[in-house]
């Protein structure tokens, strides 16, 4: 039987990257290892690293306590008032933002302080986008849009440069449609679409593999908004699909009498797991 990995499965780029920097902090450091806010939401992970001894700190007055470690800066970045924190504690720090958002946040701080509006393409609520915000000089002069009305709704009380960014694991397809709305409202407007590809990349590769195989995996967490998508186009193009979350889950007599099978993964989901199931699938035919 024909077994394919997909290359995009798991960790994109930038959570690769702040997940390795977390244990090679706590391989190599005496002291404690904090991370902002958990490093990925993912519940292995965050248990195998708090068993390593790496503590996860919420809020900027737990950071005051961290002085007797070092802290790590997630994949999806902070705003600027909290480097100027860890700087006036001391506190010493490694930062993991990811650099396709440390890009955004360049990019809002300096069309800001040319006197530009800024608009964030995003969900509010999300910590990248609270993040970039924090980049911006005016907060007053900052607005975060998120659906169409919001867009609609969007007017400046005097005449000013736009500058629009966008947080990163948006919909490309929205982006331009709320971009489109602002623009016919006729300010000057300069767009950066600063979208990051590996979600589509993982998405288009997903749907490529599961139409030509008999049977799908997706792995990932149940609560994983990106791993359920993942399992609804492949559900479409492949109706034998599967979703586990560890190969536990994953019922391998449904996978005899086939001929070929795909895997993928969302984007939380720890190599670790993707391997093991690979490696089970493989041995199983
Ligand atoms: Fe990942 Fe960085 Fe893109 S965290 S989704 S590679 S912006």
């Amino acid at each position: 039987m024909e077994v394919i990995l997909a290359k995009s499965a798991g960790f994109c780029f930038g959570v690769k990257r702040a997940v390795d920097t977390v244990y090679e902090q706590a391989k190599k450091s005496s002291g404690r290892i904090y991370t902002y806010g958990p490093i990925i939401h993912n519940e292995e992970v965050v248990n195998d690293l708090e068993q390593k001894g790496v503590w996860v700190v919420e809020t900027p007055e737990e950071l005051r306590e961290c002085r007797d470690g070092t802290v790590i800066i997630r994949s999806h970045g902070v705003e600027k008032e909290i480097y100027d924190l860890l700087e006036q504690e001391g506190i010493s720090y490694v930062d993991a933002t990811c650099p396709f958002v440390r890009k955004i946040h360049r990019i809002v701080e300096q069309n800001s302080k040319e006197g530009c509006h800024i608009v964030i393409i995003g969900s509010g609520s999300h910590p990248e986008v609270e993040g970039i915000k924090g980049w911006s000089s005016d907060a007053a002069e900052t607005t975060v849009i998120f659906t169409k009305e919001e867009a609609e709704k969007f007017t400046l009380k005097e005449k000013k440069r736009v500058c629009i960014v966008s947080q990163t694991t948006f919909n490309n397809k929205k982006f331009k449609e709320l971009v489109e709305i602002i623009q016919k409202k006729g300010y000057d407007i300069i767009v950066l679409n600063t979208i990051c590809n590996a979600t589509q990349e993982r998405q288009a590769e997903a749907k490529e593999i599961s139409r030509n195989v008999d049977a799908m995996i997706v792995v990932g967490g149940k609560n994983s908004s990106n791993t359920q998508k993942l399992f609804e186009i492949c559900k479409k193009e492949c109706e034998n699909t599967c979703y586990i979350q560890t190969l536990e889950d994953l019922d391998l007599s449904k996978l005899r009498s086939i001929n070929s099978v795909g895997i993928t993964a969302g984007a939380s989901t720890p190599n670790k797991i993707i391997e093991e199931v690979q490696k089970n699938v493989r041995n199983e035919f």
